[in-house]
């Protein structure tokens, strides 16, 4: 069985994260699959928006597989990292909406994959941190420069100092989650939202990511400047003719994605 399950359902697709016996700790098989279903995905025009989630009832991912981990020395951990924040970015990058189904424990790298996707939607059950201090490292896969960014950094460096674990609730305060569900709903609801996104024009939704990706990038002037040639160019496609003139006749647009 693989460790990275994809599946199509429609406009979006499902990613499962599969060692539920690790909980679905990030091994190096593991992040190359997911490197691969991630080509696949973003090179698919059918496929709209995404959903990340791990197997089993337990947990989205519990982390860097901490076995693999211990084998490193100093050079091979850069390189360990790299790789991390290499598959990470592609899900950044993707060009469609990612949205993680937290589904339990998002500890560590499992955390830090959660921040690269655009939005988390979080089970009541979840439990969120970045633990790798009681480990002697620090986190490897994007979290010193992602979650800054997402909660502010006297809570980042609370999190990363301590690396005790939050509730989903807190995670929901803080701005680390965008939703709460019930556990059973979590899936179910973040699916809901994936297909609702991938009914809308796909140009738009990557340049809305396009546009908005640059507010972490860039000076607030420089990121002007890319909303205002990122709007233009979303002016020139067919879906904005049928979007407005859609709206002027009372009636819904059909997107063609062009
Ligand atoms: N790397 C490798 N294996 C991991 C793992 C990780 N990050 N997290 C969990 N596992 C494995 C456990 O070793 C165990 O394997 P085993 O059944 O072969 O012994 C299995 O997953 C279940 O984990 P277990 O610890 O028994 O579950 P639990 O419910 O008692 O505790 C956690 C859950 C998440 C609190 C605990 O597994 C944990 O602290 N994991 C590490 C979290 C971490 O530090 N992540 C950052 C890594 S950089």
């Amino acid at each position: 069985m693989s460790t990275v399950l994809l599946e199509r359902r429609g406009a979006y697709a499902v990613i499962t994260l599969n060692r539920p016996d690790k909980l679905n700790a990030l091994n190096g098989e593991l992040l190359q699959t997911l490197a691969d279903v991630l080509t696949d995905v973003g090179a698919d025009t059918t496929i709209h928006a995404v959903v990340v989630t791990g197997a089993g009832q337990k947990a989205f991912a519990a982390g860097a597989d901490i076995g693999e981990l211990h084998q490193q020395d100093a050079f091979g951990g850069r390189l360990f990292a790299e790789r991390g924040q290499r598959v990470f970015n592609m899900i950044e990058r993707l060009g469609k909406p990612v949205i993680a189904a937290v589904n339990g424990f998002a500890l560590g790298g499992g955390c830090e994959l959660a921040m690269a996707c655009h939005m988390r939607f979080a089970s009541e059950q979840a439990q969120f941190g970045q633990p790798e201090i009681n480990l002697g490292i620090i986190p490897g896969y994007g979290g010193t420069q992602r979650l800054p960014r997402l909660v502010g950094q006297a809570k980042a460096l609370e999190l990363i100092l301590a690396g005790d674990r939050i509730n989903a609730q807190e995670a929901l305060q803080i701005g680390l989650v965008n939703r709460l569900y019930p556990h059973a709903e979590v899936l179910a609801q973040t699916e809901a939202f994936a297909a609702s996104l991938a009914a809308k024009a796909p140009l738009a939704l990557y340049a809305c990511l396009e546009a908005t990706q640059a507010a972490s990038d860039t000076s607030e002037l420089e990121g002007q400047y890319i909303e205002a040639s990122v709007f233009g160019r979303t002016c020139g496609t067919s879906d904005f003719k049928e979007g407005t003139a859609a709206f002027l006749e009372k009636r819904q647009p059909v997107f063609s994605g062009r």
